[in-house]
């Protein structure tokens, strides 16, 4: 970064740049740069100052792929090319040193960084290093708020933000948040940003009736209270009044065709005309907002690909505007900036504390289609997240340190990046990307795959394994196990903290297994028949019709030896014969009981479906049923309901398997939608796994319901991003009336990443998911989940094209599985639910390989074990962070009613991983905890005026040790919710 003028001058001789300013700027210029808050605009007291903020929103995949969208092809798709706006824009700011410019989507500023000449990259240090090139959000993507999990925004951005500390130093870390593309917005990404140390938030987006009110009430910027269990968790949070574009008329960008200011002598001269527009426009603005600072974005979608246009015309809207005028005050500014005017104006600000979601831009059209859209890559996002996890992980226990291992690793982590970009995770984009993003991910995947069978053959008494990884195991397909699983060892690795049992199910040919564990034991196992609509799937290889289950014990890693036994006596599927209702029964035969230990649940004979659970000590009756929306006007992002749903009431064919592990009933809800339940010896959750598809016709979208007796009274809960509850009321939102009048459902569906539930004094209903879902209750005692949509409605704008997703020519056929709990409805007993989720969200990963020419009498290299930590404490993140730091994150997973502080030490941990030092970080590991200092904003309401502006530190003292020092110091204390960041320093090999 620093480098000399002779060298500077050097530089700038080789490479031309034809702007007298720019080599003045580089051969006189030798004060320290600033940058942040401190390289900010001058402001003026007693006008209203204008901050303009040039922007481009540039998302990475939607209409176009990613490359396409970078390199500019396919434009008649969409006009966009992203490498053109940095290689203008950079020349543009040269070009005024008053000009400035947010970067925002890390993902496509890395992909232009490399390709720079070392000068260039010199020049674009000094525009960060001055404050002009601000980066701004900074994470890998921007992504999306509703569908995501906590764990992989909180990785992408790390990884945004490592690149940009990498790339810059300091300078470039930025300080708030910018989701302004995001549909609708979450409480918990709220309290990330302020848990990585950001000042704020900005974004364009909310229910327009929540906006209008807003807009009226200047309540448009605002404090969130980002969260229920931790203290401090505030977020100043602001609403951009004309959605992120610049004020109508004044877009300059080559994309549109408003005029340009005219000046001089020109008989067209429109200066005067334009600056009486603009200043009208201003006096709206400034009516809406509370101080006498404003932010105007000026830009759009790809804007900028011929950034002297927009500067040019901006430079001259400035000096005019300036100038023939007193009362507003118009610069080049950016959102950072804007905050820190307001922060410091001590104006007071009102308070927010749900969230933001559903979003509806306008009546009856409520934006909670995307919840569910696309759910096959929903759950491939998922599986791409457990990999990475598992990945990560794996790395750090063998110390992989090659260069294609790190570049596999890096790229598994951009791709998750890429994924969770609000065209990608939320299924939003146009069938082409959605193929492309399949691709990237995949191959993501098997990138980190093959590091983790490098990882496995050092850690492992296997140095000759294949771990091989088997992606269709939903389908109980394996490559590795169709013709033969004798032999076959299955390795699993546990994520989590702390011992795991769990059953794993190995596709097989019907014969007869015989699994031991590492230490010879035979481990308890059989094999049970595949679910008869799964077999009838055409193309998938048809010679596994059968899974051999047992039940697991993992700490870290394990392996489990299969062999192939004398055939023994294997339990057969019983098919149940539907009665017909005219038929008088008994009450033994008018309904099938199954059950385990745990639970017992009751299968209506007549019906075919579940009619009670009795689990925890508790008994309900739980009805199941599929339900089909009829709609014709619904799309990606939009489920727009024409009629009431319709309930499939036709009765149900059945079979059971009764296993001594496992118990099963399967389904045939209709031609186009089976079903699974089933419930393990010993796990207190019952399974429901649904197979969807091809939705027959198009305009349908397929919800599973479940009714009991609790009276919820109008009240249910869903998780945000997979962390906190939020309480849900039917019909209600916490600062607006809704227009639900002709969308009932479709305005009361809210994003279910991992959980929604719902209770009473004496019980509690719960449902987990496998993948992001919308979901509701719209009856007391009642939930319900949309699993699957299909729509021909294309309506122009959006991804222009319908929600038609189809695989080997027919409709797309789904698979997942939701997981039911009932409880008391004692308060912790969501403890169960809170392990249940991480379980869920993090299983086994299982790689397989053949014992013969494997096994060895190698020492398995010892690991570190987690299992100290306290029973709520989650291993978050473990990560090779630079090649000789890890990183590694620990997070109390339950909230203030569930859970308490907890207090450990991490020194055998620390030594086990090898430390000599440890330092604590802000959220995404990049800013050490002490640097961290946050804008403290005041509450509207809230008691006198502080008398200067006030900050926010961190509330613990950050952990700073090293190996020398005493055990003691390696304390660590975590609230309920709380995460903590550390970076730990390997000793030197
Ligand atoms: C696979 O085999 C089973 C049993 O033999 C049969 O019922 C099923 O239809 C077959 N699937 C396909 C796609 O042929
Ligand atoms: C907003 O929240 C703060 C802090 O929780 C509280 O002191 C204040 O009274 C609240 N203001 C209003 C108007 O509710
Ligand atoms: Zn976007």
């Amino acid at each position: 970064m620093d480098s000399t003028p002779t060298h500077r001058k050097h530089t700038a001789m080789k490479y031309f740049y034809g702007i007298i300013i720019f080599l003045v700027w580089l051969a006189f210029d030798t004060t320290e740069a600033v940058c942040g808050y401190e390289s900010c605009p001058e402001t003026k007291p007693f006008m209203v100052n204008v901050h303009l903020v040039p922007h481009s929103h540039d998302d990475v995949g939607w209409l176009k792929t990613v490359d396409q969208y970078y390199y500019g092809h396919k434009n008649n798709i969409q006009h966009a090319r992203v490498q053109y706006i940095l290689d203008t824009v950079i020349d543009a700011l040269l070009e005024n040193p008053t000009r400035r410019f947010i970067q925002v989507e890390t993902a496509f500023f890395a992909k232009w960084w490399q390709e720079q000449t070392e000068s260039m990259k010199q020049v674009v240090n000094r525009l960060v290093n001055e404050g002009r090139l601000v980066f701004t959000g900074g994470a890998w993507t921007m992504n999306d708020e509703a569908a995501v999990n906590y764990q992989s925004v909180i990785d992408q951005f790390t990884v945004g933000l490592k690149f940009l500390d990498e790339a810059f130093g300091i300078c470039a870390r930025p300080h708030v948040g910018w989701q302004i593309d995001a549909f609708g917005h979450s409480r918990e990404q709220a309290s990330m940003f302020a848990q990585m140390g950001f000042d704020g938030q900005f974004f364009a987006r909310m229910d327009h009736r929540d906006k209008s009110k807003r807009a009226d009430n200047l309540g448009l910027e605002m404090i969130w209270n980002a969260s229920e269990s931790l203290d401090e968790m505030e977020l100043f949070t602001g609403m951009l009044y004309n959605h992120y574009s610049a004020p109508p008329g004044f877009c300059f960008d080559l994309l549109c065709n408003d005029d340009p200011i005219v000046d001089g002598t020109s008989y067209d001269n429109n200066v005067g005309d334009r600056v009486n527009e603009f200043t009208k426009y201003l006096e709206g603005l400034e009516t809406h907002y509370r101080s006498y600072h404003i932010m105007v974005p000026m830009g759009d979608d790809f804007h900028y690909e011929n950034a002297h246009k927009n500067y040019k015309n901006m430079d001259k809207l400035i000096k005019y505007v300036n100038s023939l005028q007193f009362r507003y005050n118009v610069f080049y500014s950016t959102p950072s900036c804007y905050l820190q005017s307001l922060h410091q104006t001590l104006e007071t600000w009102p308070n927010k504390t749900q969230d933001f979601l559903p979003h509806s831009h306008e009546a009856d059209s409520f934006w909670t289609g995307y919840y569910t859209s696309r759910p096959t890559q929903k759950r491939f996002e998922r599986d791409g997240n457990h990999m990475l996890q598992t990945v990560k992980q794996l790395s750090v226990f063998a110390g992989l340190s090659s260069d294609q291992q790190k570049k596999d690793l890096d790229y598994l982590r951009q791709i998750m990046g890429v994924m969770q970009h609000h065209d990608a995770i939320t299924g939003t984009e146009k069938q082409e990307v959605s193929n492309d993003y399949d691709r990237l991910l995949y191959d993501g995947i098997i990138g980190g795959a093959s590091n983790a069978r490098d990882a496995l053959r050092v850690l492992t008494n296997l140095p000759e394994g294949e771990f091989e990884s088997c992606l269709q195991l939903n389908i109980s397909e394996c490559a590795f196990t169709k013709d033969s699983a004798d032999n076959v060892v299955v390795t699993l690795f546990n994520p989590l903290a702390h011992t795991s049992s769990q059953y794993v199910r190995v596709p097989v040919r019907e014969e007869s297994y015989q699994v031991t564990d590492e230490k010879g034991r035979v481990v308890a196992s059989e094999v049970v028949p595949v679910a008869q609509p799964v077999l009838a799937l055409k193309y998938r290889e048809n010679n596994t019709q059968h899974e051999l289950v047992f039940k697991a014990s993992v700490n870290k890693i394990a392996s489990y030896f299969i062999k192939k036994i004398e055939k023994t006596e294997s339990k057969k599927i019983v098919l149940h014969n539907r009665l017909r209702k005219d038929e008088t029964q008994s009450d033994v035969d008018s309904e099938t009981v199954v059950q385990t230990s745990q639970i017992k649940l009751v299968i209506d004979n007549y019906t075919g479906r579940l009619k009670t659970i009795q689990m925890n000590g508790v008994v309900e009756e739980i009805e199941q049923n599929f339900g089909v929306f009829k709609t014709t006007r619904s799309c990606h992002y939009i489920f727009r309901e024409d009629e009431p749903m319709d309930v499939l009431s036709d009765d149900i064919e059945f079979a059971v398997y009764d296993g001594d592990l496992v118990k099963e009933i399967h389904q045939q809800v209709d031609d186009y939608i089976s079903q699974v339940i089933r419930i393990y010896e010993g796990v207190n959750r019952v399974e429901f796994e649904w197979l969807i598809g091809p939705i027959p016709g198009f305009g349908r979208e397929i919800i599973t319901i479940f009714d009991s007796g609790i009276s919820s009274d109008g009240v249910f809960y869903t998780d945000s991003n997979g962390r906190e509850m939020i309480r849900r009321e039917r019909d209600k939102r916490e600062d607006f009336s809704p227009d639900l009048e002709k969308q009932p459902a479709s305005g009361n569906y809210y994003p279910v990443t991992s959980r929604i539930a719902l209770q009473d004094n004496a019980k509690r209903l719960v449902l987990l998911n496998d993948r992001s879902q919308g979901g509701s209750s719209m009856n007391d005692g009642r939930l319900e989940i949309m699993l699957h949509r299909r729509s021909y409605f294309s309506d122009g704008s959006g991804a222009a094209e319908a929600l038609n997703e189809e695989q080997f020519g027919d409709g797309l056929i789904a698979r997942g599985k939701l997981f039911l709990i009932l409880n008391a409805g004692a308060k912790e007993n969501t403890i169960a639910e809170r392990q249940a989720e991480k379980e869920i969200h993090l299983p086994f990963w299982k790689f397989f390989s053949k014992s013969k020419n494997a096994i060895s009498n190698a020492v398995p290299k010892l690991l570190p074990d987690f299992n100290d930590l306290p029973q709520s404490v989650h291993l978050l993140t473990l990560e090779p962070f630079t090649d000789d730091e890890i990183l590694l994150r620990l997070e109390n997973f339950l909230d203030r009613i569930e859970g308490k502080v907890v207090s450990f030490n991490i020194r055998s941990i620390f030594d086990s991983l090898g430390g000599s030092e440890i330092r604590e970080a802000t959220l995404d590991g990049n800013l050490p905890l002490e640097e961290m200092k946050r804008m403290k904003f005041h509450h509207y309401g809230a008691g006198p005026m502080p008398r200067k502006a006030e900050f926010f530190m961190s509330q613990h003292k950050p952990l700073s040790a090293n190996k020398s020092h005493e055990a003691s110091e390696f304390s660590v204390t975590l609230n309920p919710m709380q995460i903590r960041t550390f970076i730990i320093r390997k000793e030197p090999v």
